[in-house]
């Protein structure tokens, strides 16, 4: 058996994209497709628990530096529990974030640092999707959007607007910089009609 897609849906918080891929997850299933949808941090018993570290108490918990190692061991747990089996036996793995988000974000707060998270990802998990959606949204629409869950997950949403700045400018460059598996989504739109472009997108790959 042929090994499944792996694709991704990656963006500012409260861009759309868990809504996105949500809706992607739903239009597969229907036509009769093996869909594993799951998420970062999270996606498996394990990597939950680490995503309760990273995602609650205060902006300044922890150092730049333990942030990348949580991320990378949830992001390792959640490839070897979740991601790789689904993609052994066939399926297609939809995850809402992966290792971009640790590009960028952890690039953001730190941009010295974007070497050692490109050498945790080349040492321990060495993957990439082969289709990333990156929703584009403009950061004071995205932040009331994600404000307005009131999740009790706001840790990194209380980092503000400028910090989103870099973060839309980062998420960006990175599809510049992948076109061989990003596309840049205009996410301020009606969800129904951005799904409909993500799903076009992804039959006709
Ligand atoms: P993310 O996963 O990127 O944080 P969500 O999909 O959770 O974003 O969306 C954040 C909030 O915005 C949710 O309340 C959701 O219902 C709403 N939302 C999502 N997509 C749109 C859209 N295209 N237009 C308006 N509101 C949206
Ligand atoms: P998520 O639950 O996807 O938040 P949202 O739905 O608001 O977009 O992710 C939680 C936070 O963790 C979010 O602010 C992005 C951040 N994050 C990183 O900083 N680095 C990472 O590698 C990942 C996966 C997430």
């Amino acid at each position: 058996m042929s090994e499944g897609r792996f694709i991704t849906f990656e963006g500012i918080d409260g861009s759309g994209k868990s809504t996105q891929a949500r809706l992607l997850a739903a239009f597969l299933k229907a036509t009769g497709a093996d869909i594993v949808l799951t998420r970062e941090p999270g996606g498996s018993p394990g990597a939950e628990e680490i995503r309760r570290l990273l995602v609650e108490g205060a902006p300044d918990r922890w150092s730049a530096e333990t942030e990348i190692l949580l991320f990378t061991a949830a992001r390792r747990d959640h490839l070897e529990k979740t991601i790789e089996p689904a993609l052994a036996r066939g399926a297609t793995v939809i995850s809402d974030r992966f290792a971009d988000s640790t590009r960028v974000y952890q690039g953001a707060a730190r941009g010295e640092l974007r070497g050692l998270v490109d050498r945790l990802h080349d040492a321990v998990i060495a993957r990439e999707p082969d289709l990333t959606f990156v929703i584009d949204m403009d950061p004071a629409e995205a932040l009331r959007r994600g404000l307005a869950r009131q999740s009790g997950e706001d840790r990194f949403e209380e980092m503000g607007e400028g910090f989103q700045e870099r973060l839309r400018a980062g998420f960006n460059a990175l599809a510049t910089d992948h076109p061989e598996r990003c596309y840049l989504i205009n996410g301020a739109r009606d969800p129904d009609e951005i799904a409909a472009d993500i799903a076009h997108l992804t039959v006709n790959r």
